[in-house]
C-alpha cells in the first residue's frame, strides 16, 4: 500500500487556515512532487467555529480543541505549530519532539527565543525541524542560505523584513501620509496586527535577524543583543528630505561581519540610495539582499507575510520532511551549525555615513557654528540644506549628510549640540545604509 504522511495542525488561524485551502487544493500537486500523498488526520484551535473549513474539506480528519492532544497521536507523522506565541509554543514543539513527531512552525519569536534548545533537542529525538515560513513569508530566504549558498562564505545579508513597517514607510512616502494615518491604513488593508508593536518598534524584524545571523553566520545571538529601533521615530519631513537628497527610507536590518571580526547587527530605518534595488521594494512586500563571498551579490523578493504566501511556505517545509521521511533520512538538512557566543559590534563602533536634522533658531552664524562644532568632532558634511520651518516663527530646519564617522563620536557631538542654545529640539539621526 501506498505510505501517505500525516499532519496535524496546530492552530487554524489565519495561516492555519491558508495551509488546510493549500494542503487541500494543491494535494494533486504535492502529491506528485512529494511522491505520495501528504493528508492532514487532525487539527485543533480553541475555536471549533476555525475548523471548519477543515471538516467541509474532509469529515474524517479529528477536530480538537487542544493543540497538545496533537502530538500524542498515533496518525500524526509532522507536526505543524502555528499557534504563535513563546511559551505555550515552546511547551508544545518539545512535547511533539519529545514523542518523536517531525514540527514545522512559522514562529519567529519562539525561534528567536528558544531555538538553541529546541533545535538540540529535535537532534536528540532524531527530529526534523523545519521553519522557512517564520523569515520573510514567502520568499525563500532560509533554503537559500542553508543550501543553495552553503559552501559560501556570507559577508553581508540585508533585508527589508518587516512587511508592515515597509507600507507604513512606503505610505508616508507616496501618499505624504503622517506616521499615524499610515498605520491605520496598514491596519484597515490587514497589514497590521491590532495591537502593532513588535513590528513598528522593530521587534518582529528583531526576531528574524536573529534566525538570519545563526544560519548566515553561525551566531548564537538573542534578539535582546541586536540593536534595534523601530519606524515610529520617522517623521514626513525626513522621508522629504531624503528624497532630496536622492534617497528612500526603508526599514532595514543587517548582518554582516566587520573588519574587526564582530557581527555588526541591527535593525532601524535607514536612507537606501535611490540605485539600491532595495529602495524599489515598495508597499508590504519584503527583500533580502545576500552579499556571499563566491557568488557575490543575490536578491530575493517576495511577499512577507498573509495566509497565501506563508503557507506555501509551510506547506513546502511539510514536502521537504516527508521526502526525508519516504527516503528513510530525517534530518538531512540540517540547522547549520551554531559556533556559539560572538562579539556584536557595539552601535557606538558603527562606522557609517548619516542622515542629521536639526531644528535650529533661525539665526545668523547658527549654520557655521553647528558645521564648526561638528567639524572640530571629525565629523564631515557631503551635503546640507537649511528651510525656515513653516509654521514655526524663528526657527529653521538644517539636514545634513555625513561622510563616513564612527557613530559614538557623532552621537557625543549631537549631545553636546544640543546642550547648546543653538537647537530648539533634539537631533534626529538616521543611518545610511553602505
Ligand atoms: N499572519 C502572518 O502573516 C504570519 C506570517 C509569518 C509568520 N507568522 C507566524 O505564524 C504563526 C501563526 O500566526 P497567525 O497569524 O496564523 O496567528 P492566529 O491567526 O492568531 O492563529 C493562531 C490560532 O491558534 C489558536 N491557538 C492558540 N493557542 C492554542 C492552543 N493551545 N490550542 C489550540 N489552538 C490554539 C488561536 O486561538 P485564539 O485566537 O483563540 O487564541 C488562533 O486561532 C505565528 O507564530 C506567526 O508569527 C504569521
Amino acid at each position: 500500500m501506498e505510505r501517505e504522511i500525516r499532519v496535524g495542525l496546530c492552530g487554524c488561524g489565519v495561516i492555519g487556515e491558508g495551509l488546510v485551502k493549500a494542503l487541500h487544493e494543491h494535494a494533486d500537486i504535492i502529491r506528485a512532487r512529494t511522491g505520495a500523498p501528504i493528508r492532514l488526520t487532525a487539527a485543533a484551535d480553541k475555536d471549533p467555529a476555525r475548523l471548519d473549513l477543515v471538516r467541509s474539506h474532509d469529515t474524517s480528519v479529528a477536530l480538537l480543541d487542544d493543540a497538545f492532544e496533537i502530538p500524542k497521536r498515533d496518525d500524526v507523522d509532522i507536526v505543524v505549530e502555528l499557534i504563535g506565541g513563546v511559551e505555550v509554543a515552546d511547551r508544545l514543539v518539545r512535547e511533539a519532539l519529545q514523542a518523536k513527531k517531525h514540527v514545522v512552525t512559522a514562529n519567529k519569536a519562539l525561534l528567536a527565543e528558544r531555538g538553541a534548545s529546541l533545535f538540540a533537542l529535535a537532534e536528540t529525538n532524531g527530529c526534523d525541524l523545519y521553519f522557512e515560513a517564520a523569515v520573510a513569508g514567502a520568499i525563500p530566504v532560509i533554503r537559500v542560505i542553508r543550501e543553495s549558498l552553503a559552501s559560501d562564505r556570507f559577508l553581508s545579508v540585508r533585508g527589508i523584513i518587516n512587511g508592515t513597517s515597509n507600507y507604513i514607510l512606503s505610505s508616508m512616502a507616496n501618499e505624504g501620509a503622517a506616521f499615524e494615518e499610515a498605520l491605520k491604513a496598514a491596519q484597515e488593508a490587514g497589514f497590521a496586527e491590532a495591537d502593532p508593536t513588535l513590528d513598528i518598534t522593530g521587534g518582529d524584524a528583531g526576531h528574524k535577524l536573529a534566525l538570519i545571523a545563526g544560519l548566515a553566520f553561525g551566531a548564537h545571538v538573542l534578539p535582546s543583543q541586536i540593536p534595534t529601533e523601530g519606524i515610529d521615530q520617522v517623521d514626513p519631513r525626513d522621508i522629504q528630505y531624503a528624497r532630496n537628497f536622492g534617497y528612500v527610507i526603508r526599514p532595514l536590518a543587517v548582518a554582516q561581519r566587520v573588519d574587526s571580526g564582530a557581527l555588526d547587527l541591527r535593525v532601524h530605518p535607514a536612507l537606501v540610495p535611490q540605485s539600491d534595488p532595495l529602495a524599489h521594494v515598495d508597499g508590504a512586500l519584503n527583500a533580502v539582499a545576500i552579499q556571499g563571498e563566491m557568488v557575490g551579490p543575490s536578491f530575493l523578493s517576495g511577499l512577507g507575510a498573509g495566509a497565501a504566501p506563508t503557507a506555501t511556505s509551510v506547506a513546502g517545509d511539510i514536502v521537504d520532511i516527508a521526502r526525508n521521511l519516504l527516503a528513510g533520512a530525517p534530518m538531512r538538512t540540517w540547522y547549520l551549525p551554531v559556533e556559539g557566543e560572538q562579539r556584536i559590534q557595539p552601535l557606538a563602533d558603527l562606522s557609517s555615513r548619516y542622515y542629521l536634522r536639526f531644528s535650529v533658531r533661525d539665526e545668523s552664524g547658527v549654520l557655521a557654528s553647528l558645521s564648526g562644532k561638528l567639524g572640530n568632532a571629525g565629523i564631515s558634511i557631503e551635503k546640507m540644506v537649511q528651510d525656515v520651518e513653516s509654521g514655526a516663527e524663528g526657527t529653521a530646519t538644517i539636514a545634513i549628510l555625513t561622510h563616513r564617522a564612527r557613530e559614538g563620536d557623532l552621537r557625543a557631538s549631537l549631545a553636546a549640540i544640543d546642550e547648546t542654545h543653538l537647537t530648539t529640539a533634539p537631533t534626529h539621526l538616521i543611518r545610511i545604509v553602505q
